[in-house]
């Protein structure tokens, strides 16, 4: 599959090493291709083109820009160019102003998420939250001693969230599907609890497992 992935940082070069690696192409998408001049999947058959050459480029497509950026990138990629196609949406909401006793601040409210905004403004693109739950260097086939991790996703489309959790797999990761949009006001806080371990006191390599 050719997969488009916006983003030059640090999930966008995670997820496309993994996609990479399992077996799919990947072009990253950005404002500055000159910002991955030295990315080293390029001689392993990665590919850099702007937003809406990689919208066009992607069968499956992977937001992985700032949050405060998600909406503008989207509308750069063209709307034309995602109608139809999956989205994972890895964005949180994450406002400019620092982190409270290392609790992250959100520029949404818990009556509407990031991934609710984008997907009621580009209603024919189907979007699954995915990946915004743990660090980048755990996104890919993940180790720990406790067991597979696991990612909560939602979205309001089943094929494409049944998509992403093909992925998932491949990943090394066991899916939990939180059902519609509305479930992201849920999901992407879980990156606020995720990183408080690493403000407080340093420890960034955990992952959320559901027991049951
Ligand atoms: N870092 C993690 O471990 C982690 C884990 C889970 C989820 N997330 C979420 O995943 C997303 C990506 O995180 P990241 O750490 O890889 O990178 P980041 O520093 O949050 O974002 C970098 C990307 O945002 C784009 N960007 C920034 N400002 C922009 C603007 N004004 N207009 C257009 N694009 C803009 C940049 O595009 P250009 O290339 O065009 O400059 C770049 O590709 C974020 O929403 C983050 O909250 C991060």
């Amino acid at each position: 599959m050719k997969v488009g992935i916006f983003g030059s940082g640090a999930v966008a070069k995670a997820l496309a090493a993994g996609f990479m690696e399992t077996g799919h192409a990947v072009m990253l998408g950005t404002r500055n291709p000159s910002k991955l001049e030295d990315w080293d999947w390029k001689n392993r058959g990665g590919i850099v083109g702007s937003l809406a050459e990689t919208a066009r480029f992607g069968e499956m497509l992977v937001l992985a820009v700032k949050g405060t950026a998600a909406l503008e990138v989207l509308r750069a990629a063209g709307i034309t160019n995602l109608a139809g196609k999956v989205v994972i949406d890895t964005t949180n909401p994450i406002a400019e102003s620092p982190p409270v006793n290392g609790v992250l601040r959100f520029f949404t409210t818990l009556e509407e998420s990031l991934l609710e905004r984008l997907q009621r403004e580009f209603p024919a693109a189907r979007l699954v939250k995915a990946f915004n739950s743990v660090g980048n260097a755990s996104m890919f086939r993940p180790k720990f001693k406790g067991g597979k991790p696991t990612m909560f996703i939602c979205g309001n489309d089943d094929a494409a969230k049944k998509a992403v959790t093909d992925i998932l797999d491949a990943f090394g990761w066991e899916t939990e599907d939180m059902g519609k949009m509305e479930a992201a006001r849920a999901i992407e806080p879980l990156c606020m609890l995720w990183c408080i371990p690493g403000f407080l006191r340093q420890e960034w390599t955990h992952a959320f497992k559901l027991l049951r």
